[in-house]
């Protein structure tokens, strides 16, 4: 802990050089992405919710779609929640597109602009990053970004070898130190130039020290062994398995549409489990598998497995719908039953 202590006030005496040689490498070195070429608050705000739990490379054609199609927080308050989800299809976490629509619902309503962190931290979907990512660069506010590449920069910085349970526990550790290496004139450029750092210098594994701006105040790479740091707990995973069932009838196919008040995907379509189809388990598990498909969500690995089953019968229960195969481009699926549901369909073409 002294050791760390002593690391943090060491790279804190020399911020001033720190945050010079990080901006100077900042200026040549950033990508040219869309929200820095022409920033506007909208287009910050947009871009911060779809870079919550999505790649950068991900996010670059939804959101140019999303400024032609919603330009400005007017446009998106006006919109029907349905053009908003479908807008947001495959992007996955579909409370972000929720969050935001409400959130510009909100600000529209705004007798005038709010600058501060606290002030958008109460809107929907904010939480300490994107608070601080949306003040620090539109607004100048003095707020400090934290996230998993941040708190990656900092242990490494300092060769901080506490064990933190999770990266969001290292987060609120390394928060003061973010802030106290924050300049108090351009704190935007400084929180994207770390962003910066954490995704194309500073990575989880062989990062590029050589290359590294910062590289002169960094305890780890001076001791040889950035690899070692953020000490993070390691991850319980836990695996899982699920059926769906594909009923189909008269060139339809049934499918589950969570309910508009659920927590998780409301009025985003879905293959149903059993369970929601009104089946029994065994029943939909003994029909004919027509796919096995593996994905991570968080702490979970997940296979879930598809197969042809017989409707049930009598009246269909309320959240179940039967969608014409004709008609499957224009309602909105979660991304991999997309996927999954346009693989079968193609594999069975003549
Ligand atoms: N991730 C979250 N916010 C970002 C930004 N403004 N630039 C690059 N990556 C990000």
């Amino acid at each position: 802990m002294f050791f760390v202590a002593n690391q943090s006030a060491r790279l804190i005496a020399t911020k001033i050089d720190f945050q010079r040689a990080l901006r100077a490498w900042y200026r040549v070195h950033a990508r040219k992405l869309p929200w820095r070429e022409l920033p506007s608050l909208y287009q910050t705000v947009v871009s911060e919710f779809m870079l919550q739990q999505t790649q950068v490379k991900t996010v670059l054609p939804y959101l140019a779609r999303w400024l032609i199609e919603l330009p400005d927080f007017a446009a998106l308050a006006a919109a029907p929640e349905s053009r908003v989800l479908k807008l947001w299809e495959g992007l996955g976490y579909y409370s972000r597109a929720r969050n935001l629509h409400r959130l510009a619902q909100q600000v529209v309503a705004w007798p005038e602009l709010r600058r501060t962190p606290e002030a958008w931290r109460e809107l929907p979907g904010v939480g300490p990053y994107t608070a601080a990512a949306i003040t620090s660069i539109s607004f100048g506010a003095a707020a400090a970004c934290v996230d998993g590449n941040v708190v990656r920069i900092l242990a490494r910085l300092t060769a901080d070898a506490t064990e933190f349970r999770d990266s969001a526990s290292a987060a609120k550790i390394f928060a003061p130190l973010a802030v106290a290496l924050l300049p108090a004139d351009t704190p935007g450029d400084h929180n994207q130039a770390m962003m910066e750092l954490g995704a194309t210098v500073c990575f989880r594994q062989k990062p590029l020290c050589l290359t590294c701006p910062v590289r002169g105040f960094c305890a780890a790479a001076k001791r040889g062994e950035p690899e070692a740091f953020p000490r993070l707990a390691p991850k319980r995973i836990e695996q899982r398995t699920v059926t769906r069932a594909w009923c189909e009838r008269d060139g339809a196919l049934l499918l589950h549409r969570a309910a508009a008040g659920a927590r998780r995907f409301a009025n985003i379509h879905e293959l149903p489990t059993p369970e929601q189809a009104g089946l029994a388990p065994a029943k939909v598990a003994f029909g004919t598998l027509l796919a096995k498909k593996r994905r991570a969500i968080t702490r979970f690995q997940i296979t879930e497995s598809i197969h042809a089953v017989p409707a049930p019968r009598g009246k269909l229960r309320a959240e179940l719908v039967w969608v014409p195969l004709a008609s499957i481009g224009a309602i909105t699926l979660s991304g991999p039953h997309r996927r999954w549901i346009a693989e079968i369909l193609q594999r069975r073409a003549p």
